[in-house]
C-alpha cells in the first residue's frame, strides 16, 4: 500500500492537478457534435493526442484520467502507447472504470453507477498495461424528494467495492461522489446533500476497510443550482464548500481535486483559487481533476482546425489551475 500511498500524494501534489480527458464516447460525440466536429475513432485520438503533446503540460498535470478507447490507442501518427508515453513525461496514467450511470430501479430519476461485474479482472488488466489509478463517478441528482437514501447509498457501497477493488489490485482509485448542479435548488441544499452523500461514501468506505491514505476524493464544489436565483458571491461558495470538506473529509485523505461539473473555466479557477488563499491551514491538498474547466476553450479551437490553438488554450488553463491550486492567483 505505500505506493499506492504515494501515487495518491503524486496526483494532488502541490501546484499540479489532473486532466480529466475521459469523456464516454456518447460524451464526447456531443460535445464534439456541438461544434460542427464529426466524432470518429480518429478524430477522437487527433484531438487527446494533441491535448497530450502540449509542450510542457507535465509542469502543471500530474496524471490524465483516459477512456478505455484512448487507453488502448496510441500518441496520433506514432506507435508509442499513450500510457508509455505519460510515463515518460513523468504524468500519471488514469483510467474510467466505471460503465456509466444508469437508471435507478423504483427510483425514476434517480441513477446507479454501473460496472462491478468483472472488475477485479478488468483492473489487473489495465495495472499490466500501465495505468496508476482508476476514475468512479457517481451521479447525486438534487430535486423533489431527492436524492433518496437508496440513491445514496446504493452510490456509496458502489464507490466502495471499487475502492477496494482498486487498492487489491495496485490502482489508487480516485471516488467521485457528483451532487449535479442541474435544478433550482438552493446552496444551503447543496451544502446538506453533498454533507450527506460524503457520509454516506466515508461509511461505505470505512466498512471496506479501503485505506483512506491511498485515495483521491474527487467531490463537486458547494454550489447554488444553475437554475437557481440565488446570487451567491465565490468567497461564500469557497467557505461553504471548505465547510463541508472539513465536516466530513478525514484527514488522512492527502488529496481533494475537484470536478468542475460545468461551471466556467474562469470561475472553477477561481473558486479553487480562494479556497487555496482563504484556507491554509488544512489537512489535505486541494486541487484540481477538472475536464471543461481545462478543455472548453482547446475543444473550440480544435473544431476550427487550429492546432496550436488547442495547445496554447490547454496550457493556459492547466497554468491557471496550477496557480489556483497555489492560491496564487492574483485578480
Ligand atoms: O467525471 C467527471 C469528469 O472527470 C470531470 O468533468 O470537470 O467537466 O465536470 P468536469
Amino acid at each position: 500500500m505505500k505506493d499506492l500511498k504515494l501515487i495518491a500524494q503524486q496526483m494532488t501534489s502541490k501546484g499540479k492537478g489532473i486532466l480529466a480527458a475521459d469523456e464516454s464516447t456518447p460524451t464526447c460525440s456531443k460535445r464534439f457534435e456541438a461544434l460542427g466536429i464529426k466524432s470518429t475513432e480518429s478524430a477522437r485520438n487527433e484531438y487527446r493526442s494533441t491535448l497530450l503533446l502540449t509542450e510542457e503540460i507535465e509542469h502543471y498535470i500530474s496524471g490524465v484520467i483516459l477512456f478505455e478507447e484512448t487507453f488502448y490507442q496510441s500518441i496520433k501518427g506514432t506507435n508509442n502507447p499513450i500510457p508509455k508515453y505519460l510515463k515518460q513525461k513523468n504524468i500519471l496514467t488514469g483510467i474510467k472504470v466505471d460503465k456509466g450511470a444508469k437508471i435507478l430501479a423504483n427510483h425514476n430519476s434517480e441513477k446507479i453507477t454501473e460496472g462491478l461485474d468483472n472488475l477485479r479482472d478488468r483492473l489487473k488488466i489495465y495495472k499490466s498495461n500501465g495505468a496508476d489509478f482508476a476514475k468512479w463517478r457517481a451521479v447525486i441528482t438534487i430535486g423533489q424528494d431527492m436524492p433518496s437514501e437508496a440513491c445514496l447509498h446504493a452510490n456509496a457501497h458502489a464507490l466502495a467495492r471499487y475502492a477496494s477493488l482498486c487498492q487489491e489490485n495496485g490502482l489508487v482509485p480516485i471516488v467521485e461522489p457528483e451532487v449535479l448542479m442541474d435544478g433550482n435548488h438552493s446552496i444551503e441544499t447543496c451544502f446538506q446533500t453533498t454533507e450527506k452523500a460524503l457520509q454516506a461514501v466515508f461509511y461505505e468506505l470505512n466498512l471496506l476497510n479501503v485505506d483512506l491514505e491511498a485515495i483521491v476524493l474527487k467531490p463537486n464544489m458547494v454550489l447554488p443550482g444553475n437554475l437557481s436565483n440565488e446570487s451567491i458571491d465565490n468567497h461564500q461558495i469557497a467557505e461553504m464548500t471548505f465547510q463541508v470538506l472539513k465536516k466530513n473529509v478525514p484527514e488522512k485523505v492527502p488529496g481533494i481535486a475537484f470536478l468542475s461539473g460545468g461551471q466556467n473555466s474562469d470561475e472553477a479557477a477561481e473558486r479553487l483559487n480562494l479556497l487555496n488563499k482563504l484556507y491554509i491551514d488544512k489537512p489535505w491538498n486541494l486541487t484540481f481533476s477538472y475536464g471543461r474547466a481545462l478543455q472548453q476553450d482547446a475543444l473550440f479551437c480544435f473544431s476550427k482546425g487550429d492546432i496550436l490553438g488547442v495547445k496554447t488554450a490547454l496550457i493556459s488553463r492547466a497554468k491557471m489551475n496550477c496557480l489556483a491550486s497555489l492560491g496564487q492567483i492574483i485578480n
